[in-house]
């Protein structure tokens, strides 16, 4: 099977939002049990529906931002499936759009501290667990935003370069010791993320940002969230035993042009 994950413990936060799912249903049909964590209240209908399944879907509702909860996700996996064998860390939001003059401050702070505090936590409560497997894949969600610049997005695109940084600082740390840790840097992906930056980019004229954007990929359309998936899948795998501290796009040549 396509870089098969058979049995292999995922936690994924995030995971009832787009890429979330899409990557918990990918990887679960290739044979992977699925810890998943959102925020409490966050729909995880649809993960249930796509993972029937209750021995290889364990659903933990807690905020990345708190550690104590956050840490009792990592526990009660433990505590059920004995590891994690893979983390797609990769909870984030999009937080305001708006010039850096005008840009809420409060706002700034809520972004810094979801996307990159977040993504900190996670490596900081997983890698004890695959240090002590001695091996293990850690996907971080970061975005062509981690790699260049967008007016009106600051906060987003500083959180983003952030996750390239932990990246690459986890991987040369833990590397030797059996742990890959590289990130995935897609572009637009049809997704209620895009359509709210879209809003905010111009309110009442999303449908127009959304062909302009478009218009300025090589591949001329967004991406899906399953197309995200399959890189995910890649880098989960053994496939991917040699693949460290690397960056990779999958934005239709977006970053290419
Ligand atoms: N959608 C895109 O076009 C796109 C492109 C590049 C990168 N990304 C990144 O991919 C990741 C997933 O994006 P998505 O499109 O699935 O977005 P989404 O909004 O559909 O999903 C994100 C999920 O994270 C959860 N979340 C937010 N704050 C949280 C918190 N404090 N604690 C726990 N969970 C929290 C949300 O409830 C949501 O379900 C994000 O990090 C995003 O920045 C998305």
């Amino acid at each position: 099977m396509t870089h098969a994950m058979t049995d292999k413990i995922v936690l994924i936060t995030g995971a009832a939002g787009a890429l979330g799912l899409a990557a918990a249903m990918l990887l679960a049909a290739r044979g992977a049990i699925i810890v998943a964590t959102d925020v409490a209240g966050a729909d995880f209908a649809p993960l249930h529906a796509a993972i029937p399944d209750a021995a290889r879907l364990l659903v933990i509702p807690a905020d990345v931002t708190d550690e104590a909860a956050f840490g009792l996700v990592v526990a009660k996996a433990v505590a059920a499936f004995g590891t994690i064998d893979v983390f797609f860390n990769n909870a984030g939001i999009e937080g305001p759009v708006a010039p850096i003059p005008d840009f809420p401050t409060d706002g700034f702070r809520r972004v810094m501290d979801v996307n990159v505090t977040g993504i900190f936590l996670g490596l900081k409560l997983v890698i004890p667990v695959m240090a002590k497997a001695g091996s293990g894949s850690i996907i971080n969600s970061s975005s062509v935003a981690g790699l260049t610049g967008s007016a009106g997005l600051c906060a987003y695109v500083a959180s983003k370069h952030a996750v390239l940084g932990l990246t690459r600082a986890a991987a040369v740390e833990w590397g030797g010791k059996g742990i890959r840790v590289n990130c995935i840097n897609p572009g637009p992906i049809d997704s209620r993320m895009m359509a709210s930056i879209e809003e905010g980019a111009s309110p009442g004229a999303a449908a127009a940002v959304h062909d302009g954007f478009a218009a300025t990929i090589p591949m001329k359309r967004y991406g899906t969230p399953a197309e995200v998936a399959g890189l995910v899948a890649f880098l989960a795998s053994d496939d991917a035993g040699y693949v460290n501290g690397a960056a990779y796009t999958v934005d239709g040549g977006m970053t290419a042009a």
